[in-house]
């Protein structure tokens, strides 16, 4: 099984590809700056030179073509202005989703946040609502395409901590914080487990191991169904 990573440089992105490469997986980590590339060989994956806020679903679609599953791991951190498009947590979230179908590749995950949503108001920081409220409208698209397979994963907000390896994740985790290893550990097991989708997953730092805690979210999901 081979893994296509959307912003492959970043820092959840790297450490998922390490994971990933490290069980034998092979990685695609499409980056911008060709400068990047070495740092994405060095975690075992093969760099692809590509600008997600400009790049074509064909285009991209040359890129997916073979893999089995496809993470969206990019973002445009807080470059973008208040109230304006979101050429990044949006636009490309969409153009990526629109390649990975014409690859035929299902399995989509796609890297969220916690409170993303398409009408949240949050007054102390235009920043933040307009970062959530263009995570919230790519996720309502992604999960709305039956031709994916998505799980969409909404993390509490990021530590840089080793990881703990213990996680609590849930459609409602209520609040929390996560160290971003432990959100690799989680990406790199739910892009190997198609029955998490199609759902939202909340995910903040807790006590159940991160296989055994996506393993048991993909039966009871299974299970409800
Ligand atoms: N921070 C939090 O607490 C938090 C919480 C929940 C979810 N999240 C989400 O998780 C994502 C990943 O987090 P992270 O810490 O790994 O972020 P990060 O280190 O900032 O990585 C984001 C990556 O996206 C790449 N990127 C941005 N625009 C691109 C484009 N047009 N084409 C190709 N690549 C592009 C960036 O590349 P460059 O190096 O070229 O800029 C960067 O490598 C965040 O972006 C956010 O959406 C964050």
């Amino acid at each position: 099984m081979s893994v296509v990573i959307a912003g492959g440089h970043g820092r959840v992105a790297l450490l998922t590809t390490r994971l990933l490469t490290t069980r034998g997986l092979p990685v695609t980590g499409i980056i911008r700056r060709p400068e990047q590339a070495a740092t994405v060989r060095a975690a075992g994956a093969q760099p692809a030179v590509t600008d997600l806020a400009h790049a074509t679903p064909h285009h991209l679609a040359h890129l997916l073509t073979g893999a089995q599953a496809v993470l969206f791991a990019a973002g445009a951190g807080r470059g973008n202005a208040p109230g304006q498009a979101d050429p990044v947590d949006h636009d490309a979230a969409l153009t990526l989703a629109d390649a990975t179908q014409l690859a035929g590749v299902r399995r989509f995950v796609m890297l969220s946040a916690m409170g993303a949503d398409p009408a949240i108001h949050y007054p102390p920081d235009p920043l933040v609502e307009t970062f959530l409220q263009a995570k919230g409208r790519a996720d309502q698209d992604l999960l709305s395409r039956p031709a994916l397979d998505c799980t969409v994963l909404r993390p509490a907000w990021f530590r840089d901590g080793p990881g703990t390896g213990r996680v609590h994740l849930a459609e409602h985790t209520g609040p929390g914080e996560i160290d971003r290893a432990d959100v690799a550990a989680v990406l790199a097991d739910l892009l190997t487990t198609p029955a998490t989708a199609p759902r939202v997953l909340e995910l903040v730092s807790g006590t159940v191991p991160v296989h055994e805690a996506v393993a048991r979210t993909a039966l009871r999901l299974v299970a409800d169904h």
